[in-house]
Parts: C-alpha cells; sequence; structure tokens
C-alpha cells in the first residue's frame, strides 16, 4: 500500500493490494488526467499516456485545439462545458444562469487512515489499513474548490472515491451535477455487466458489448429499486469467472443513482458514477460545501470472481459496521409467509412453539402488529399495538416467546403514512405531495416527508417507544413503495432539487440514531424484497431482505446477481412453503434448506401447518447452518457453474481463508435424460494438500489432493428429478 507524488514527471501513484491506480498532472494549467488504472506497477509512467504531446491531443498555447484536447484527455474528474463533449463529473449554474466549469490542480494532501463523511455511509479504515490522497483542484473562473478524495487499502484492489465540492466565491452557485467518480480508459471491446430486475426477481444479471454512445443503469425511484444496481462492471471479452480483466464500479448510496459508460469518437471509455442529475440540484452560498457519496472501483485480473471477493472483503471489514458482521445470526422464523396479516398472540405463539422444538431461534412479528392493520390499506404512521390483535400487549407476547427460548423481532415501515391512519387525519401535510395535484400512491400508501425533522424524530420517538417496552432484538425496516410527486413543504422553491438527496439523508440519519440507541439491535433493512439492497444501507445493517420471490429455484439467480458483488452473511434468505407463493413452484425442502443458506438462514412459513416430514428435517437443516455459518460468514466466495449459463444447474463454493474447509453447493435445476455425472472443477484450494470430501444430500465420498478438485474436477453424481440438489463437504485432511 502507499501512495507518492513523483514531483518530476507530476503523478500520483497509488498502490492498492496487487494493483496500482495513477494520476498525471497534464498540461500547464495542470489538468487531472486518469494514467493507469490496473495490475500493479513498480515505477511511475510518464505522461505519454495522457497523450499531451499527440496532436490532435495536445494542449495548444494559442489556443487553437484546444476542444480537441479536452475532448480526449483521460480526466480523473470531467469538466463540462469547456470542450469536452463526453458525459460530465460536474455541473455548475451560476448567477448569470452559465453551466460550465472546469477545475484544474491546485494542491494535494497525502495521510494514512481515510476521514468519514458527515450524515453519510462511507467506507472506514484504521490508518496502518489504508492512506487516502486528497487532490484539490480549483476552478478559478467559479472560485469552486473541488476536492477529490482516494483511498487505497494495504490489502485489497479496491479504490475509494468521493469528491468535496466548495463554493470560495461571494455568490451562491447551484450544482446541477456532481458525480462521485469517473474513470476514463481506452476501450478494449469491453462488455459491462449490470443487475438489473423487477420485484421478486431482483439482480439478475445482464452482460453486454459495449457500444458507441451512452449507455448504463439509473434510479430516480428516490431509492436503490429493484429495477436496477448501482454498480457496472466493465470487463474483457474474454473475461470469465476465473480469468480477464474486469473493473467494477459500485455506489454507496440509497437514493438517485446513475452510473454511465459511453465511448467516444476517439475509442475512449469513460465511466461516471454518483447521483443522478435528473431532479438535481443542491444550492452552495458562499463557504458552504457538498459531498457526494463514495464509489469503490475495483479491478480484478483474476476474472469476475476476483472482483466479487474485494467487494466482499471490503463490504465485511470496511463498511458493515454491525457487531453482528462476522456473527452466526439468530435462525429466524418470519410470519409473513405464514399468516400475511391474519394473526394474534395466539397464533404467533403457536408457531414460536413449535419452532422452538426445531432449533429455531428468533420469531419475527412482520406486518398487522400496528394501528388496525388488517390489510395493506391502513395504519402506516400508528405505531402503538393493537391490543386486539396482540393480546395482552407486546411485552406480554415477548416475553412468552422469550420464555419458549426463542428471541424476538418486530418489523416498521417507517417512512410510509396511510391515509387512513390516526397520523394522516392529524397531519397530512407529512405526506410528500405537490399543491393542487393529487400524489400517486402505490400499495394504498404515501410516503413521509423526511426531510423534515419534525416528521424523523416523531417517527423515531414512537419506533423508540416499542422497542424500549420489550425485549426486542431484531427489527426489519421495511419500505414498500418509491417515492413520486416530489415537493418539499419546507424547501423553498429554489432547493426543490435537493429533496431526493435530502430524503435519503433523513433516512440515514434515523438509522443511524436506531443503531446508536440499541447498540446490539440486529437490523434487517427491506424493501419491498430487496429494492434497498445497496451498499449504504449495509453501513446501518448487517443484513438486507433480498427478495420477496423465496422459491428456491427463482432464488437462486437472485442470489448468485447479489453475491457477484454483495457478501453472502448479508443476504436474507428464508426456506418457505411449496407450491410456492410467489411462482408457484414444488421443489424438494431439502433443497429450500440449501439455497437459504447462502445467506442469513432463516424459515417463511407457518410450522404449524407443514408438512410432519418437512418439519422433521428442520432440526437438520439448522444444524446444517450452524456447522457452515462461520464459512458462509468470513469465507471466500467462488462461483463454479452459473444459473444463467444454460448449463441446467447453478453452483458455488465457499472456502475459509486458510483453504482448509470448504462448503460446495449444488443444484439441479432440471433432470436431464440420458446424462450422467457432471463434472465441477472446484476453485480456491491449495494445489498440494489432500482434502477430504463428503457428500450431504447425495453419496459421495473420496479423498483427493487440491490440484486434481480444482483441475480434474469432481463428478457430481447424477440426481434424480428436477430441483434436487446437494452439499459437498470438503476438509483439509491433517
Ligand atoms: C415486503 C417485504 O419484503 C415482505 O417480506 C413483508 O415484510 C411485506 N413487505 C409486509 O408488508
Amino acid at each position: 500500500m502507499g501512495i507518492v507524488f513523483e514531483e518530476k514527471q507530476r503523478v500520483f501513484k497509488l498502490d492498492a493490494g496487487d494493483t496500482t491506480y495513477m494520476i498525471g498532472l497534464a498540461g500547464e494549467e495542470g489538468f487531472a488526467g486518469h494514467l493507469y488504472f490496473g495490475k500493479r506497477l513498480n515505477d511511475c509512467m510518464t505522461d505519454d499516456l495522457l497523450r499531451v504531446t499527440e496532436p490532435p491531443f495536445a494542449p495548444d498555447t494559442n489556443n487553437r485545439d484546444r476542444i480537441s484536447f479536452m475532448d480526449a484527455l483521460p480526466f480523473e474528474y470531467a469538466s463540462h462545458g469547456v470542450g469536452d463533449f463526453r458525459d460530465s463529473s460536474i455541473r455548475v449554474r451560476t448567477v448569470g444562469g452559465t453551466t460550465a466549469v472546469s477545475p484544474v490542480y491546485h494542491s494535494h494532501k497525502i495521510y494514512a487512515g481515510k476521514p468519514g463523511i458527515d450524515g453519510m455511509p462511507a467506507v472506514f479504515g484504521k490508518e496502518e489499513e489504508c492512506m487516502t490522497l486528497e487532490l484539490m483542484l480549483k476552478d478559478e473562473a467559479l472560485k469552486l474548490k473541488v476536492v477529490l478524495y482516494y483511498t487505497v487499502f494495504e490489502k485489497l484492489p479496491v479504490i475509494v472515491r468521493h469528491a468535496k465540492i466548495c463554493n470560495e466565491s461571494e455568490n451562491t452557485l447551484w450544482l446541477t451535477k456532481a458525480m462521485s467518480a469517473c474513470l476514463d480508459m481506452d476501450n478494449r471491446d469491453y462488455e459491462m455487466i449490470t443487475l438489473h430486475g423487477a420485484w421478486a426477481r431482483e439482480r439478475h444479471i445482464q452482460r453486454q458489448k459495449i457500444g458507441y454512445g451512452s449507455q448504463g443503469v439509473e434510479s430516480l425511484r428516490g431509492e436503490t429499486g429493484h429495477q436496477e444496481q448501482p454498480f457496472l462492471a466493465v470487463c474483457a471479452p474474454e473475461a470469465t469467472q476465473r480469468s480477464g480483466e474486469v473493473y467494477g464500479f459500485h455506489l454507496i448510496y440509497s437514493g438517485n443513482f446513475k452510473v454511465r459508460a459511453q465511448i467516444n469518437q476517439f475509442d475512449l471509455l469513460r465511466v461516471n458514477i454518483g447521483i443522478n442529475d435528473e431532479d438535481f440540484t443542491w444550492q452552495l452560498k458562499q463557504g458552504e460545501s457538498f459531498d457526494t457519496p463514495e464509489a469503490v472501483l475495483v479491478y480484478s485480473d483474476q476474472g469476475i470472481g476476483g472482483m466479487s471477493r474485494a467487494f466482499h472483503d471490503l463490504y465485511r471489514n470496511h463498511l458493515i459496521r454491525s457487531p453482528y458482521v462476522f456473527e452466526k445470526r439468530p435462525v429466524l422464523i418470519n410470519n409473513w409467509e405464514a399468516t400475511y396479516f391474519d394473526f394474534n398472540t395466539e397464533k404467533l405463539l403457536q408457531i414460536a412453539e413449535k419452532a422452538a422444538e426445531s432449533g429455531i431461534e428468533m420469531l419475527v412479528m412482520d406486518d398487522g402488529w400496528f394501528g388496525h392493520r388488517e390489510d395493506d390499506n391502513s395504519s402506516l404512521g400508528d405505531w402503538y399495538v393493537n391490543e386486539e390483535k396482540i393480546k395482552g400487549g407486546l411485552k406480554n407476547l415477548v416475553d412468552k416467546v422469550n420464555a419458549l427460548g426463542l428471541k424476538f423481532g418486530i418489523w416498521f415501515e417507517p417512512e410510509m403514512i396511510s391515509p387512513d391512519s390516526e397520523l394522516y387525519r392529524e397531519h397530512p401535510d407529512w405526506a410528500i405531495a405537490i399543491p393542487g395535484r393529487t400524489p400517486s400512491m402505490a400499495r394504498g400508501q404515501y410516503v413521509l416527508d423526511l426531510t423534515r425533522k419534525e416528521v424523523r424524530d416523531y417517527i423515531f420517538e414512537r419506533m423508540e417507544e416499542i422497542l424500549s417496552g420489550a425485549n426486542i432484538e431484531y427489527v426489519k425496516w421495511d419500505m414498500n413503495r418509491p417515492l413520486s410527486d416530489i415537493a418539499g413543504a419546507k424547501l423553498p422553491p429554489g432547493q426543490m432539487g435537493e429533496f431526493y438527496h435530502r430524503y435519503v439523508l433523513g433516512v440515514y440519519e434515523m438509522q443511524e440514531r436506531l443503531v446508536s440507541r440499541f447498540p446490539k439491535l440486529l437490523l434487517e433493512n427491506c424493501s419491498g424484497g430487496g429494492a434497498r439492497f445497496d451498499p449504504g444501507m449495509l453501513y446501518y445493517s448487517p443484513q438486507i431482505w433480498c427478495s420477496d420471490d423465496t422459491d428456491a429455484i427463482e432464488r437462486l439467480s437472485i442470489q448468485e446477481g447479489t453475491a457477484m458483488i454483495y457478501p453472502l452473511s448479508c443476504m436474507g434468505a428464508h426456506v418457505s412453503v411449496c407450491p410456492n407463493h410467489t411462482v408457484g413452484r414444488n421443489t424438494p425442502f431439502f433443497t429450500r434448506g440449501i439455497t437459504a443458506l447462502a445467506g442469513t438462514f432463516g424459515y417463511e412459513l407457518d410450522i404449524t401447518k407443514l408438512p410432519k416430514e418437512e418439519v422433521e428435517a428442520i432440526p437438520g437443516q439448522v444444524e446444517l447452518y450452524h456447522r457452515f455459518a462461520e464459512l458462509i460468514v468470513r469465507g471466500d466466495y467462488y462461483r463454479l457453474v452459473s444459473t444463467t449459463e444454460g448449463k441446467g444447474c447453478d453452483c458455488y463454493m465457499v472456502v475459509d481463508k486458510e483453504k482448509e474447509n470448504a462448503l460446495l453447493s449444488y443444484v439441479q435445476v432440471q433432470g436431464r435424460p440420458n446424462c450422467h455425472s457432471r463434472n465441477v472443477r472446484m476453485q480456491g484450494l491449495k494445489e498440494d494438500v489432500l482434502y477430504t470430501v463428503k457428500g450431504i444430500g447425495a453419496d459421495y465420498e473420496k479423498t483427493l489432493r487440491g490440484d486434481a478438485l480444482m483441475y480434474a474436477g469432481v463428478q457430481i453424481p447424477e440426481l434424480w428429478g428436477d430441483y434436487q440438489g446437494m452439499l459437498l463437504e470438503i476438509h483439509a485432511r491433517r
């Protein structure tokens, strides 16, 4: 690890893990140009790579061909309106109505450690773990300072970036675009990977060629959304899970985002990542500054798998703050798919009693315990226990559940308000709405204006009272609709463009308050399934509900896409009943169990109505979870066969850091006629170590060296029928 500035060459060299990132100062003005991001280099490159002496790219002293230069220089943070016609990183509106901005090098600082960002999630690291470069740029015409932050970690091929933009002029300025990071490089026939989805079909992998022009992903929903992930990977066409160059970009943010890849006339590829500039404006008065969210840039020359493991290690060690990050989570049973809104104390206790007998460790009471909520048409905002359903009160229920040996968890949807609620009758103006326009509802509800402190305070106080009134050890924070009809009753007209970001800051403030007030609380974020699966949320909660689709086969693609960038330890995954409530599919109970094992394991069913043989199988599944939890929480993830490859199976491995113990999970999506065993090559083991390999769910036993397991592979026996699965438990022989 290290950051140096070579004064003679005017080059910054940042070494991170086995990666090097280089920035060069170009031309007399000192444009911050991007020189290199890739495999570790010994020396600094000269500015050849910036092509500053090569017409038409050379900055011309008489300004004759300045535009060609601006349009071709690989920028670290792209200017706007002065000749670079590619996607800009920043745009600033002045009192005079102009929008151009072109910051150039002013000074820099290099230091050990990493600063946080006020009010926003951010990667953290100790002084001995990471170093930061602050590259200060200035636009003298605007009197605008742009500080680019770059942090590198000793052991990770990762650069964490964000920008702080400060108005040093006497006039007010308005940011109309402020991206977190920009990366320019030569296009090498690159392809891009994004994670696309819908409700119950989140984060499906999409890979396509990057063509000329712009392409990318974005959200305008006020949250991340089911549809796209704030992630884009640029990869060499030949890149696979195991080899090839991959650049991963991910934004630590939970609101409107934009990640765009663009190839221009000179075959230069630019990736810009940050807050979506649509409907975004931020007023900066004299002396005020704005911090963008952080972007994580990963380089891997070990394929997509190398990128995944870098993201996993960064997030587990330097983003998730929860004390649960490396802990085994309690095996929970959630009553949503068991009862939906139709439950009471008695029903919950019946579930808890049966769950306790099977080794389940926590009961989670989902939606419907408050106000007069019998369906999704009422009561959001009325966070008072419905004592007609929860007879004897919440404490009585929690005490009884605890007496059965189970922990207790509860569901909230803090950001919402139902038109049929006491809260709405009292404060109709707390719902987001544009005066004179009927706001669009979704699931019969409106969104609370969390940009207002009094609204946040009220909801937080209600949550605090519920949580301190009984021994509640887990909260599921749900959010079941996107934002629309944007107007802030307390925001001046000139600042309406700040609403979306202020909303996200409001959510962050509330979650920060929650985890500070209840530091032992296990928080799980959720949004109509997985619409808020983003790195921003990981800063507050160590786990996030992956999807409302609990069908084991649908989950294979959802979890594969999610695991491409997120550690398994944060993926909420549960076993549910068949036929599955979302797709009507029947799958074996064993396969449902091993699929949920890939995440934070639990059940989402009415155990009192489950077939006897399935109830009897639960203790065995719980035992498997305990046996493999440590591996899943801490291990390295390797994708062996993708569900999307059309090979009819799904297979991944988790290997501990010592490479001594591993777990291989295999699900045969469809049985195949005339097929025999299937060869699967393992990854991540030591070549010369002898391992025992034992099947769970199918007969298999072998002792082989790591090289044989990885290069020749193992034959997974033919499994009879669709949706069958098995596990292989792998241990180094002592
Ligand atoms: C959406 C969540 O994803 C579900 O698990 C459940 O909590 C419902 N909301 C409750 O309304």
